[in-house]
Formats: C-alpha cells, structure tokens, sequence
C-alpha cells in the first residue's frame, strides 16, 4: 500500500479492542482521535506511555479527542498488562487498546518498520481530525518514550488552525500569541481579531490566543 501522508484519508478499520469491537471511524464520530502504537505488552517505556496517556484522558476529553492505543500482541495480553499498568502508573487505563496480531492495522497504518524490528511496531503517532484526515505523523523509536504534552500541544495547535485561522510559532505555549494565517487579510484580521495583531512584517503578524 501507498505510504501515508499528511492530509490522506486516515484508513478505515474494524478490530478487536480491550473495549470491544470498534470500526475506528464510527468510534470516532465527530471528534478528533488519536491513534498510537507501542512495539509490545510488558514493557518498561510503553508502561510509562499508557499510564500517563490515561491520566491525561481529562485533557483529551477536554479537546474532544479519542486516544486508541494498538501492539499486535492479543486480548488476553492486553488485560492482563492494563492490570500491571494500573497498578504501577495508579491509574485506570480508560481508552481501547487495539489486539493487532494479524497486524491489519499496523500494515494499513505502516507502523512495522523491518529495518527497526520485523515483528513489533514502531512508536507511531496519528492525529486525525474531524474530517478523518491526517494531521500529525510522528515516529520515535521503541526505546524513547513519547511526550503527549507535545501531542496535546500540537492539538491545541491544529484546533486553533482549524477554528481559528491561526497558527503557532516557534515553541508555542498553550496562553502565548499566535500568528495569522498569511490567507487572512488585514481586513479579515480586523474582524476576526478584535483584540488586535501586531504586525511586524505583512506575512509575520502576531495576536494574542483567543479563549
Ligand atoms: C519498551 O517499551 O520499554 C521497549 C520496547 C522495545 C525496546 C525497548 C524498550
């Protein structure tokens, strides 16, 4: 299959999920998702992963995001280890963990890289917007955990594109000015920002984040 890109339609799928059967679209409905893979159950840094993933569901919840997350070890696996995961991260895992061992989801999303391991996936990362498009592809390898602070910060980024015709510079903060989209106009810029923008160059025109 085609390598996936920014902007593609994010695959469709049907899987077995430690929440039941999901059809990832219709799972997702309306919202946003995010979809990630760990190379495999009873490890140490995915541990980390999915512990802080689920406390931070109020966060996703927040910004009307589904997390899933998927390895292509099984079911059983799945439960046994979401009971090590509460356990140790004190939390309770509170988002489907996709049992991929046909690894159908992990070919359609090209999350084995053979080269880095033939049998486990990589640390891939999707954000999907509302629209079932791809937004955000990252990869790390299995040996470095993720930040998901950068995941929500990223989110928050895309929402604002998406609802707000702004975008964010260098090392943005959640609470620090935007810059204008170069498609909005100084007059459309008026309107849209009453607050108003500073603009240092016609294409660099800076206003604070909206609520
Ligand atoms: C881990 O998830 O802890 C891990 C997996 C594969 C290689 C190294 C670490």
């Amino acid at each position: 299959m085609a390598t996936l890109r920014l902007g593609d339609d994010a695959p469709n799928f049907t899987a077995m999920t430690t929440e039941g059967e999901i059809n990832f679209h219709e799972w997702l409905a309306d919202g946003w998702g995010v979809l990630f893979s760990h190379p495999a159950d009873y490890t140490p840094v995915c541990t980390t992963e999915l512990g802080a993933t689920a406390r931070m569901k109020e966060q996703f919840d927040g910004r009307n995001v589904k997390v899933a997350a998927l390895s292509v070890d099984g079911l059983e696996s799945h439960k046994g280890w979401i009971r090590d995961i509460n356990e140790t991260q004190h939390t309770e895992v509170n988002f489907p963990i996709i049992a991929d061992e046909d690894r159908k989801v992990a070919a359609l999303y090209d999350m084995i890289h053979p080269n880095a391991d033939d049998k486990m996936t990589v640390r891939s990362v999707f954000i999907i917007d509302p629209d079932k498009k791809i937004k955000l592809m990252i990869t790390y390898p299995a040996s470095t955990g993720r930040n998901f602070n950068e995941i929500l910060r990223v989110i928050d980024s895309l929402q604002l594109t998406a609802y707000k015709k702004l975008a964010t510079p260098v090392n943005w903060k959640q609470g620090e000015d935007c810059v204008i989209l170069p498609s909005v106009s100084n007059e459309e810029a008026h309107e849209l920002f009453p607050q108003g923008f500073n603009e240092v160059k016609p294409y660099l025109r800076f206003t604070s984040q909206p609520n």
